[in-house]
């Protein structure tokens, strides 16, 4: 049992909360995630560890409300326990002075970028951050990603904040100006699937932050496997950052959609529940 400490909601989908964990605290590195039970039966959900204090123990989740156990989730308030929290989970983010590094973020996807941001720039990287999001209020983190990183542009769908604009197009300004060393994409997955074709034009290294479905989170299961360099590899234990220009994104994509019409139909019933 985890007892939440703090909560603050970013947007009006986005919540964070820091959780009492000191053992995960003291092992957590960049990359790391979580898996999160609700309940005794509660279904798992994996959620990347954005930061982690050692003097207090605690680790910051930040989380989207998208289904039922995200909902549940935040629905949680200060003092409130959760069941269960397994991690820190799957390989660390290899971070060394690579040069220039070229970082997106879509969404939500801009929390588990954070502490790569953070740990990019600590290596001595120029670190160039464009954050996109679908419109003004959906943009999270600004103030911290703009703390760590030497330049910072804003795209949103509609142009109500930053540019208007796809992620891509903020991307392509940079790479058309200056010489990049490499990548970092982490969003939704045609986002990421996007984001790295582009790169892939450029000829830019690119690492990408997979969100797929996930289970018992040990590379048991299967639920979370993908294809990379036309390979069987497991999100959980592989990774979940893999070479962004060998995944199989649109396997990943039809893979996520699977589920899509069961878990509408949880949240439909769960809503009514709740109203
Ligand atoms: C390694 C890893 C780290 C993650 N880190 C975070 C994090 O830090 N914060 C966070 O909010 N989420 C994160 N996710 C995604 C998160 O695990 C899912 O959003 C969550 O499992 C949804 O559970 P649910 O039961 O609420 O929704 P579900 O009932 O499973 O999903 C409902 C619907 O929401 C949509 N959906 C589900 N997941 C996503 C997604 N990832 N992106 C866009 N749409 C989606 C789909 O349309 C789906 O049908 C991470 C995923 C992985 C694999
Ligand atoms: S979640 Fe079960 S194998 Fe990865």
């Amino acid at each position: 049992m985890h007892q939440i400490l703090h909560k603050e909601y970013l947007s009006e989908k986005v919540v964070k909360f820091e959780i009492l964990a000191p053992q995960i605290a003291k092992k957590r590195m960049a990359g790391h995630f979580v898996i999160v039970k609700i309940g005794q039966k509660g279904e798992r959900i994996p959620l990347t560890i954005s930061s982690a204090n050692l003097n207090t123990g605690t680790i910051t989740l930040i989380v989207q409300k998208v289904g039922v156990t995200s909902h549940k989730l935040a629905m949680l308030e200060i003092d409130d326990y959760i069941t269960d929290i397994v991690g820190p989970l799957g390989q660390p983010t290899h971070i060394e002075n690579f040069g220039t590094v070229l970082c997106a973020g879509g969404g939500v996807g801009v929390a588990p970028l954070l502490p790569i941001v953070e740990e990019l720039k600590k290596k001595g990287n120029r670190v160039i951050t464009v954050l996109a999001a679908r419109s003004k209020d959906l943009v999270i983190l600004e103030k911290e990603i703009r703390a760590s990183s030497d330049q910072v542009i804003i795209m949103t769908d509609d142009g109500s904040y930053g540019k208007k604009g796809l992620v891509t197009n903020g991307m392509e300004e940079v790479i058309l100006n200056q010489k990049i060393d490499l990548a970092i994409t982490i969003g939704p997955a045609i986002m990421m699937k996007f984001t790295s074709l582009l790169t892939k034009k450029y000829i830019i290294p690119t690492l990408a932050s997979l969100n797929s479905i996930m289970v018992d989170g040990t590379g048991m299961c299967g639920a979370c496997r993908v294809s990379v360099s036309n390979k069987t590899k497991f999100v959980c234990v592989d990774g979940p950052e893999f070479d962004a220009h060998q995944i199989d994104f649109d396997e990943l994509l039809m893979r996520l959609g699977g589920y899509q019409e069961d878990e509408m139909k949880a949240l439909d019933s769960y809503s009514k529940l709740n109203n």
